[in-house]
């Protein structure tokens, strides 16, 4: 009896013990075609079970994202983090090819102790529901890093002041990128510069006179010269968001390109053609003396230097006798 009770005592323990080592999954639901942000914060990492001691918020804490079994992110997610006191951030925009499921692990290291704890988040990447957004405008922001704008607040802030400039309407943030994945330099490190962050944003409804004016050539013809761009309207994102209105770009989607022509293979022979005029008939020619005469000259000028050398040599050869007469017994 004794033994048994000690028999189950241990394989409770043990499967505690399992239970305990178990890494944490999380279920998410990022959409094509639209931005997906998860903050990696440390009260996610930190207050897991298996973490005894409770850790104190000013530990730094770095972040290491990969796709299980690969070592890196996959092509269309990417991470920040500012500094290790600072939360980390997986941000992207998924594209149709990456529909499915993905398995992203994430190792926090935490940097005082050297402790690890894992997450796993499970991406199902599915088609967003909801009307289609075509008018689509991107928007340099030069007064953010990009993670100052991937939190849902200050993301949340910049459609509402944008909604000010468009018509009203559904307007949805389809992608973020740091100024410094396209090109950006980093700002040198003087109060108030910031590395700048593309922000995308669609919507249903069509463009308003202002967004249309500011992306016109007028005004980029302006900008080309150093000028400030043709704002018609009041600029409803100043002045917490310093938009560089020389670099709004319009995508209009609502007309459908045409769709790529497949190539038909045909029989091989031409149609008829008016345009087409074919070589003329080339009438018969006889090359005999041409092919005699460019074989015959130079043979024939040879022969003659052949025998003006011969002569030259054989009959004409005067260097013994003279050597002879020159030199003295
Ligand atoms: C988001 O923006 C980045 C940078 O401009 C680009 O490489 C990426 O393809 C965009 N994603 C989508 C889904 O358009
Ligand atoms: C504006 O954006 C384009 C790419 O869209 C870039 O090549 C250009 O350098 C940007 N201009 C400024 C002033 O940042």
């Amino acid at each position: 009896m004794a033994a048994v009770l000690i028999w189950i005592s241990l394989l409770v323990g043990l499967l505690a013990g399992l239970g305990g080592t178990e890494v944490q999954q999380t279920t998410l639901h990022p959409l094509v075609g639209r931005v997906f942000v998860h903050t990696l914060d440390r009260e996610n990492f930190l207050h897991l079970p298996e973490l005894v001691v409770a850790v104190p918020a000013t530990v730094p804490i770095t972040y290491h994202a990969h796709l299980q079994g690969h070592p890196d992110l996959p092509r269309w997610l990417r991470y920040a983090q500012r500094s290790p006191h600072q939360p980390g951030f997986l941000y992207g925009t998924a594209t149709p090819a990456d529909r499915g499921r993905q398995v992203i692990e994430v190792t926090a290291y935490n940097r005082d102790r050297f402790d690890t704890t894992r997450q796993r988040l499970v991406l199902l990447i599915g088609d967003p529901e909801g009307p289609l957004l075509p008018y689509q405008a991107e928007f340099l922001v030069r007064s953010h890093d990009v993670e100052e704008v991937l939190p849902s607040t200050p993301a949340g802030r910049f459609l509402t002041a944008l909604g000010g400039l468009w018509e009203p309407g559904e307007l949805q943030l389809l992608n973020i990128t740091s100024a410094l994945d396209r090109g950006g330099r980093v700002p040198l490190p003087i109060e108030g510069r910031k590395e700048g962050v593309y922000i995308k944003v669609g919507s249903a409804s069509p463009f308003s006179t202002c967004l249309k004016m500011v992306a016109s050539p007028d005004s980029q013809a302006r900008c080309a010269q150093g000028q400030p761009p043709l704002l018609s309207c009041y600029d409803t994102l100043a002045p917490h968001f310093r938009v560089d209105w020389c670099n709004v770009s319009l995508v209009d989607k609502s007309v459908p390109e045409p769709a790529d022509e497949v190539p038909t293979p045909g029989d091989g022979i031409l149609e008829h053609d008016p345009f087409f005029c074919p070589p003329t008939e080339a009438t018969a020619r006889e090359f005999l003396t041409d092919a005699l005469v460019t074989l015959l000259v130079p043979l024939l000028v040879a022969l003659l230097l052949t025998l003006l050398l011969a002569y030259v040599m054989c009959c004409r050869r005067e260097g013994r006798l003279k050597r002879d007469l020159a030199t003295s017994e």
